[in-house]
């Protein structure tokens, strides 16, 4: 889950580099570094912490010059992080440098295999035993950089995107990439590698993704050049014209990328049903869903596999399937899923769900569950991500790039679409009448507008913030669809704010966690009109009865739990199904402010990252 960047070019790569590594720091940012080669030497800086620190660290060494260069931010796997264990790393004869996002999961036995022969490490990571491998074949076979690199690859088992400098072929880069993102920036006579096309959009648009099991040779004054690790066939690479701009990639005014994103939302949303509701006439057009109708309609059951906020949504989605289209649905962790050999085969569908499109768990269980027979249907924010490329079929979410850690955009249009798939599952299946659907759809055009009225709530909200960001622990609860939202709500909170929280379904309390319930707990409790509102009126009984705090999200115009609890936040009156894009709102603002009273870095949360490429 680190960051890599790799520039050669004619401008100074110090530049280039530092920015990028600061577009990727959502991937990690434990420690950072960077290699620079000025014509004539290299400098390597590296630290523990910020790419803000590398960047000072370079600055005050003056190790800053050069038209080539490598970068590195990291999220650790092997090895604490540490100045010794920041990338690039070198060879023993100092040679090559490299810099390294995924595992290498064979490292011990090729280090032991090169101790053995002389090499010694003074890092403990497994990255430093690929750059020795590759500089011990390339002494031993007497072969040039690229044929190196690619015979070491052949002996690894793991996951890598990797870019690699030879002092004695100053002119290129090798870079290759095997379970790990990697993008290939094409300038006027300059280059661009990349974990993704943020660090390189602000200078080109053009872009080559490689595909796992690619490598590439990027060298001054020619062209790209694209093989086979394996086989070492020769590939045409594809270049794709990039639409992500500039302005999306930036803060636009916001004091972070989470305010921003969860502004953003009445737009995602609207982007996600942009050109597939038509709610005149009660239709959905998706064509990745039609061409497979049948598959879906005559289904067994629908697998749901995600990770953390991905995995809330997939559960969402059970409750909006199975009322809508009575197909039986079970949601799965995706890291569970894959190690658990699964009954799944043909006559299943798969929907994996991942905002980034790169979670390792996600795309191994829809390897699994494509090589078991089952039709795997992806749904993705990240165009052209590996989960994109590895499914049958998908949509895309076109939330638009979400950089701040703790996920937003990501669930309420992952929710959206859902009901968009359900919605025209259902019309195919006939399991719901055109009257009803016509409905559904009139409910989620209305969405955007209702979720910019929750935002308008922002003051109060911040002032609810003020009287709990000191307490130390919390409770969110919701019933049926909002079960799901009192998980997010509470996973939020301990992201960005690192609250202890606990999501659970309101009536479960009583078999466990009303025994934490003091004076001190605020409890978050999803309350709206629809859907169990009587039963949740009791549980708030329950708990105010034991004097904690009470903080109620409910329908516009409550009298009951408003009598109740201790804070009330208004949502407007919807559609049951549709409720958690409402409700959620609130929650990732009180999580957001909280977090900032705290001190605490929203946008890069301790030990967190963007995108889990790792397992
Ligand atoms: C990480 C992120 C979460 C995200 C999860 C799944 O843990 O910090 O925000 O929900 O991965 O990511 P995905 O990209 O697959 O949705």
């Amino acid at each position: 889950m680190c960051g890599i960047v790799g520039y050669l070019g004619h401008r100074e790569a110090f530049d280039v580099i530092v920015k990028g590594l600061q577009r990727l720091e959502y991937r990690g940012y434990d420690s950072a570094g960077l290699m620079l080669f000025d014509g004539d030497q290299v400098t390597v800086s590296k630290t523990k912490g910020k790419v803000f620190d590398l960047k000072e660290r370079a600055e005050n060494a003056n190790a800053i010059h050069g038209n080539l260069g490598i970068g590195h931010t990291r999220w650790a796997t092997h090895g604490v992080p540490n100045d010794v264990n920041s990338h690039p790393h070198l060879s023993n004869s100092k040679r090559l440098a490299l810099v390294h996002n995924g595992i290498i999961e064979n490292y011990q036995s090729l280090k032991t295999t090169l101790e053995q022969r002389g090499y010694t490490f003074s890092s403990d990571t497994d990255t430093e035993v690929l750059v020795n491998l590759i500089e011990e074949i390339q002494q031993k076979e007497q072969v040039k950089l690229a044929k190196a690199v690619r015979l070491a690859l052949n002996q690894v088992v793991g996951a890598y995107a990797i870019v690699v400098f030879d002092i004695e072929q100053p002119d290129r880069l090798v870079t290759a990439r095997m379970g790990s993102p990697l993008a290939i920036g094409v300038g006027e006579k300059e280059y661009f590698i990349a974990s993704d096309a943020s660090p390189f959009i602000a200078y080109t648009s053009n872009a080559i993704y490689l595909e796992d099991g690619e490598m590439a040779v990027i060298a001054r004054d020619q062209e790209v050049e694209v093989r086979k690790i394996k086989s070492n066939k020769e590939v045409d690479p594809f270049i794709v014209e990039l639409e992500l701009s500039l302005e999306e990639i930036e803060k636009g005014g916001y004091d972070h990328f989470m305010l921003k994103e969860i502004y953003e939302q009445p737009k995602a949303i609207q982007d996600t049903f942009r050109g597939r509701l038509l709610s005149d006439q009660g239709l959905i057009k998706m064509a990745g869903v039609e061409q497979h109708l049948n598959t879906f309609i005559e289904a067994k059951r629908i697998i749901i596999a995600a990770c953390g906020t991905s995995w809330h949504a997939g559960l969402v989605g059970e409750y909006i399937f199975e009322t809508y289209l009575r197909i039986p649905v079970e949601v799965e962790y995706a890291s569970e899923f894959r190690y658990r050999d699964p009954v799944i085969g043909p006559g299943d569908v798969l929907i994996a769900i991942s905002q980034s499109g790169e979670t390792a768990d996600t795309l191994a269980a829809i390897k699994l569950a494509k090589s078991k027979g089952a039709f795997v249907f992806g749904i993705c924010n990240v165009v052209g991500s590996s989960i994109a490329r590895e499914t049958h079929a998908g949509a895309y979410t076109h939330a638009g790039p979400e950089i701040g850690v703790a996920s937003t955009k990501a669930f309420t249009t992952q929710i959206t679409l859902l009901t968009l798939i359900a919605l025209k599952l259902s019309q195919a299946k006939e399991s719901l009448s055109h009257s009803e659907i016509k409905h559904l759809t009139k409910a989620l055009e209305a969405v955007p507008a209702k979720v910019q009225e929750v935002l308008e709530l922002d003051a109060h909200i911040k002032a609810i913030a003020e009287a709990y960001f000191r307490a130390e622990n919390s409770l969110y609860l919701g019933r049926g669809y909002n079960f799901p939202v009192a998980l997010e709500g509470a996973l939020k909170l301990k992201e960005i704010s690192y609250i202890h929280a606990e999501g659970y379904p309101a009536a479960e309390m009583k078999h466990g966690p009303i025994a934490l319930i003091d004076e001190q707990m605020p409890v978050f409790v999803i309350a709206t009109r629809k859907g169990h509102y009587e039963k949740v009126v009791s549980n708030i009984q329950e708990i105010k009865s034991r004097k904690a705090k009470i903080i109620a999200i409910v329908t516009k115009g409550d009298q009951e739990v408003a009598a109740l609890a201790d804070h009330c936040i208004e949502i407007p009156e919807i559609e049951e199904s549709l409720t958690p894009i409402l409700t959620t709102i609130p929650l990732q603002l009180l999580a957001y402010y909280i977090a900032i009273m705290r001190g605490c870095n929203v946008d890069q949360p301790r030990n967190l990252a963007k995108s889990v490429t790792v397992e």
